[in-house]
């Protein structure tokens, strides 16, 4: 058993193990990752969530934006975690372009479960139409909303979202409106923490933050910038687990004990 979950180790987590952890106010910890090595050492400590995240664009491939990612780089990766996972809940971006219409969207989801090893796919946006449909097949469907990295040419910079009130509001309400289409979980990256303790409290499926406060049901960290191996600079809403630790394991380890007891995020990586 793991100190911080009350769930067998060996047994793989279900979507159903992650209500029942919101339910019971125990907070889930998330990272992306991208390859079998990195899956094998954040499973075994005990992290909950793996998210193979399109973020893989700038981490691994060196691109500017997340744009440029493919389906097929999904797949490979997604593979990879996949196949070195015993109990963490794996989840697999969909990508720029791949989830154009509901039936592209099944498409594409599809490949990342059934080639890919993925349990629930997740895509970035208030596209209702296309979470209703793939849950309609089965597919379990992550939201993502605030800061959406693949609309960074809308955009302009990866700023804060939903700090006037008015996109507060619809950031909001998207959020209700995906939760009724069905989708399980929901990431929001880079809001204010009052909106999205807001938006916890509120919806009954789990909200994982990134850069959105304490108050969310459960964090993911980009892997590289908590290990402090990025290329770029760190944004300010992760922290370096990397500085008061001996090794990788233990830098995962102290950020999966940080999120379960709520000491991450702190107010500096809040907005
Ligand atoms: O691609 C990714 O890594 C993500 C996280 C930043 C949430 O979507």
């Amino acid at each position: 058993m793991n100190q911080y979950s009350s769930i067998d180790t060996l047994k793989p987590l279900s979507i159903i193990d992650l209500s029942a952890m919101k339910q019971r106010g125990e907070k889930i910890s998330c990272l992306t990752a991208y390859d079998a090595a990195f899956s094998a050492v954040i499973d075994k400590a005990g992290v909950d969530m793996m998210l193979v995240g399109d973020s893989l664009g700038m981490v691994i491939q060196g691109r500017d934006t997340t744009l440029p990612v493919t389906i097929r780089d999904m797949v490979y990766h997604t593979r990879c975690v996949s196949n070195a996972r015993r109990r963490a809940f794996v989840i697999a971006d969909l990508p720029f372009m791949t989830y154009a219409t509901p039936i592209i969207a099944a498409k594409n989801a599809a490949k990342l479960m059934q080639a890919g090893g993925a349990q629930m796919v997740k895509l970035e946006g208030p596209r209702i139409d296309c979470v209703r449909f793939l849950v309609d097949q089965g597919i379990p469907v992550c939201g993502h909303l605030g800061l959406l990295p693949q609309s960074i040419n809308q955009l302009g910079s990866y700023k804060v979202q939903g700090k006037e009130q008015a996109a507060a509001d619809k950031i909001f309400a998207d959020a209700q409106q995906l939760q009724q289409a069905g989708a399980g979980l929901l990431v929001l990256e880079c809001v204010p923490a009052t909106l999205a303790k807001n938006i916890s409290a509120q919806l009954t499926i789990p909200v994982i933050g990134i850069g959105a406060g304490v108050d969310c049901d459960g964090q993911v960290l980009v892997l590289y910038d908590m290990l402090n191996i990025g290329i770029g600079k760190r944004p300010r809403f992760s922290r370096n687990f990397m500085s008061d630790a001996t090794n990788i394991e233990g830098a995962i380890i102290a950020y999966h004990q940080a999120v379960k007891q709520s000491r991450f995020p702190a107010a500096e990586h809040s907005f």
